[in-house]
């Protein structure tokens, strides 16, 4: 197995999900701040509160494992584990706690300060997400999120003043976490659609002025430092046809073109695919595309590819009738008689990982870096207080083979930053028992326990993988 010796390894959260301290220093509500927990069974379904009511319902991001006050330990056990980078997001109702304010609240941007200066103590290199399905409310509220035009300038503001205040401090960027989320009917609330219902022609148009508003970012920020990476992210669920039956194939691809193809073409070709084109016809949704836009998407493009990669799935040409149906990240579909099931329904496929590196790399040819992967699970707290999470220890050393395969096929990865490093809030669901860390967490679904973190056995492991630069996975 031979990783490059710049090999990115690390971990990866996300504001919303880590940090709690949801009101504090200024900080406003994002869409996150807004949705009850829910459970295993109404994955994806949580209850959305237009008005927060806390004397009522428990709110899991409002305290969620309150790394705003803990970042300093939780930076030094993953300097313990070697960590090169972490990917982190800023929340954006800290820095803008409205959204559509001039200035930017001071108290904000120097907690990010204290966090990156924290991270560079240890040489750990930040990878910052903007965007993580942190929208503020408000501009859901009063503006219909990026259905108004207004709110790609709001994004460029907020993405400027962050470019501007870590110019020295930041390399790695990502403009829009699963940017293609945008392209299902439950991922419209992520844009700040949820004031009523919405046309599909609506959601591409708010979905087009987030391409807009990403493009801006792309070149602002080379404007600013040109050493700047800025990367897209999309969540990549690599579809196989249930059988080769044509049908079958045919509606594969063009599930796949539209979920995982589209919205990586605009960012990183820089204009619509024509398959697209014809999507929108056949369905009468008429985006507003001017030529001005046209434009700015191919000046906007960015510079490398990232993607979340938790699992595979089949297409048939009946998807809509069958009841063999998977669980799965965002999106289900039927499910494989080859592969495992996590805990939450969600088929693992290690090989997979190589299969859709390659396919990723094929199509752009520029460097990947797999920023979400991981296996959502049970753990159990022994007698003496130990966690024995082999079951995740297998689970990466078979996507880091793959991964290592896919380098050796040719394909220029750069990074590997596992989802949710410490245990933290699933997006999902809100449960804390979904969970992915090398570092325990004593919270649970409700909201009780010490928040106290104690190292899982996958903690030791990762660490010696590192060490070893991916050579060593042995447990
Ligand atoms: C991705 C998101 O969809 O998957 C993360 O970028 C999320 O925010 C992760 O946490 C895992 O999903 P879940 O629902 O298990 O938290």
């Amino acid at each position: 197995m031979s990783f490059p010796k710049n090999f990115l390894w690390g971990g990866a959260t996300a504001a919303n999900q880590c940090e709690g301290a949801w009101n504090s220093d200024g900080k406003g509500d994002s869409i996150s701040d807004h949705n009850r927990s829910g459970s295993r069974t109404s994955n994806t379904h949580r209850s959305f509160d237009f008005v927060i009511d806390t004397d009522k319902y428990y709110y899991p991001s409002h305290t969620g494992i309150d790394s705003y006050h803990r970042y300093k330990e939780d930076i030094a056990l993953f300097a313990e584990m070697g960590y090169k980078v972490y990917r982190m997001s800023i929340a954006w109702t800290r820095i803008f706690p409205k959204g559509d304010e001039d200035q930017p609240n001071e108290a904000g941007l120097q907690y990010y300060d204290d966090v990156f200066d924290e991270l560079a103590k240890y040489g750990i290199e930040p990878l910052v997400t903007i965007s993580h399905f942190e929208l503020p409310f408000h501009l859901g509220e009063a503006y219909d999120g990026f259905l108004d035009k207004r709110t790609i300038g709001f994004y460029e503001n907020y993405a400027t003043t962050l470019f501007k205040r870590y110019k020295n401090k930041v390399k790695y960027w990502l403009t829009f976490n699963e940017i293609n989320f945008g392209t299902m009917e439950h991922g419209k609330r992520i844009n700040g659609l949820f004031n009523r219902e919405y046309t599909e022609t609506e959601q591409y148009q708010a979905l087009h002025n987030v391409f807009l508003a990403s493009a801006k970012a792309v070149i602002a920020g080379h404007a600013i430092n040109p050493d700047f990476q800025i990367g897209c992210m999309l969540a990549y669920i690599t579809m196989y046809p249930k059988t080769c039956k044509p049908e079958d194939v045919l509606k594969t691809q063009q599930t796949n073109e539209k979920f995982n193809y589209f919205c990586g073409d605009v960012q990183v070709k820089g204009h619509y695919p024509y398959f697209m084109k014809r999507y929108f016809e056949k369905n009468q949704i008429q985006v507003e595309i001017t030529d001005a836009d046209k434009k700015l998407l191919q000046e906007g493009t960015v510079d490398y590819y990232t993607f979340s990669y938790y699992m595979t799935t089949c297409i048939a040409d009946d998807l809509d009738k069958r009841s063999d149906k998977s669980g799965g990240n965002l999106f289900g579909g039927v499910s494989n008689e080859y592969l495992e099931t996590s805990d939450w329904g969600w088929q693992i496929d290690p090989i997979g990982l190589r299969y859709t590196l390659n396919q990723i790399y094929s199509r752009y040819e520029i460097p990947l870096m797999v920023v979400e992967n991981g296996l959502g699970a049970f753990d159990q707290v022994e007698a003496d207080g130990t966690i024995n999470d082999d079951y995740r220890i297998d689970y990466f050393k078979r996507h880091i083979i793959e991964m290592g395969n896919a380098i050796e096929d040719g394909v220029d990865l750069i990074g590997y930053t596992p989802w949710g490093c410490i245990d933290l809030i699933s997006a999902g669901t809100g449960e804390m028992s979904k969970r992915y860390g090398f570092i325990y967490v004593d919270r649970d679904d409700e909201g009780n326990g010490s928040l106290d973190r104690s190292p899982k056995k996958s903690f030791y492991w990762y660490k010696q993988v590192i060490e070893s630069n991916g050579e060593n996975l042995s447990n």
